[in-house]
């Protein structure tokens, strides 16, 4: 037989290198059965043994052993090698980072008045009361005379209103100067028991750091058979220390006047403005909030109810201002310039809906 030492060194070597060349388990395998399988390579050397001399015996059998062994430790190696390359693979592709939101964070906010909107709606729900709507176009009987301000009446001259052109009765509508009109629409529309508020825009010819040509609103109205100043003052109470998440909050009522209630207030609330910072609840200063009184008996007739069995209360509340003293901003304006940078940093989440149980605003 002319089996060399060089050629079984050279058919090391060769596999060897195809050991190294193999690219992925299946390949490997492949070479194993070339070298080590029942007719691999080396396998028919070996099996050539009994044939040889043995001088030949002496020198290929250890030989033949030894690149055996070494041809197995090689692919043993290899394997796990490409076991572990095949493992990392995975990882990288089928990687999820389980800490991510199941929602990537939405991009629009909710505006303060809407956000503030939804606080005071939901703490009066809590109360029993529903929500009530009337136009934004109002007529002079509603926005004025049914409330107890005929024409003439001075009140009229403070509220900047806004008149549309007159119709072909000569009757001037105007944009609402406040929410009122809505009391009176719904004493109009519905009999008492009545627990509403109307939260909604209103209008007036005036423009500054703390007023707009459009701003926002809220009314409240009761009406039952033994409703009393108590019933209003522990209303307010309820929802002042509920909005502004304050647990003691000091309160005044200062004797008043609107021509709609009788007797009328103005609620203040305490704060301090100590070091340039407003803080709701405690200190020596005071914040007039909201106005609010008794409904005045000609209200209560303007509108078809017999006002020696149905009395209440009423009150109208800027949400504008109430969101400006909550969140902290000193401009109006700015509200309603439809500017990004300000929705990003002073708007709500969509998703974090306001809750009595959850927290109004967190
Ligand atoms: N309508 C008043 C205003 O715009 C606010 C107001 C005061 C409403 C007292 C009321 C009330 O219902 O009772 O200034």
């Amino acid at each position: 037989m002319s089996l060399s030492e060089e050629d079984v060194r050279a058919l090391e070597t060769e596999i060897t290198s195809a050991i190294d060349g193999a690219g992925d388990l299946n390949a490997l395998e492949q070479v194993r059965i070339d070298a080590l399988g029942k007719k691999g390579r080396v396998t028919s050397l070996m099996k050539n043994l009994g044939g040889m001399t043995p001088d030949e015996k002496k020198i290929f059998g250890p030989l033949l052993n030894q690149i055996k062994n070494r041809i197995s430790g090689s692919i043993d190696a290899r394997k796990s090698s490409l076991e572990g390359a095949a493992l990392n693979a995975r990882l990288v592709d089928e990687r999820i980072d389980v800490t991510l939101p199941a929602y990537s964070e939405p991009e629009g906010r909710i505006h303060p008045v809407s956000q503030v909107m939804d606080e005071i709606s939901e703490i009066f729900a809590d109360l029993g009361f529903s929500v009530a709507e009337g136009p934004d176009i109002e007529d002079d009987f509603h926005n004025f005379t049914a409330l107890n301000i005929p024409p003439e009446h001075p009140a009229r001259q403070m509220h900047d209103t806004f008149y549309l052109p007159e119709d072909e009765n000569g009757d001037r509508k105007v944009l609402r100067t406040h929410t009122s009109p809505v009391q009176i629409r719904t004493m109009q529309n519905s009999q008492p028991p009545l627990r509403i508020i109307a939260p909604g825009r209103t209008y007036r010819s005036d423009s500054d750091a703390t007023h707009t040509p459009m701003f926002h609103q809220v009314e409240g109205l009761v009406i039952d058979e033994d409703t009393h100043m108590g019933h209003l003052k522990g209303t307010l109470e309820a929802f002042v220390t509920a909005f502004f998440e304050v647990d003691n909050i000091k309160m005044r009522f200062r004797p008043s006047y609107f021509p709609f209630t009788e007797p009328s207030a103005e609620v203040d609330i305490g704060c301090s403005f100590k070091g340039g910072e407003l803080r709701i609840g405690e200190g020596d200063d005071w914040l007039e909030i909201l106005g609010c009184g008794m409904v005045n008996p000609k209200v209560l007739d303007h509108c078809g109810l017999d006002s020696k069995k149905y009395q209440g209360f009423a009150f109208g509340c800027g949400i504008d201002r109430l969101a400006m003293l909550k969140y902290g901003m000193t401009d109006l304006r700015p509200f309603f310039d439809a500017d990004l940078r300000w929705m990003r940093h002073y708007g709500f989440l969509p998703l974090d809906i306001p809750t009595i149980a959850g927290g109004l605003s967190r």
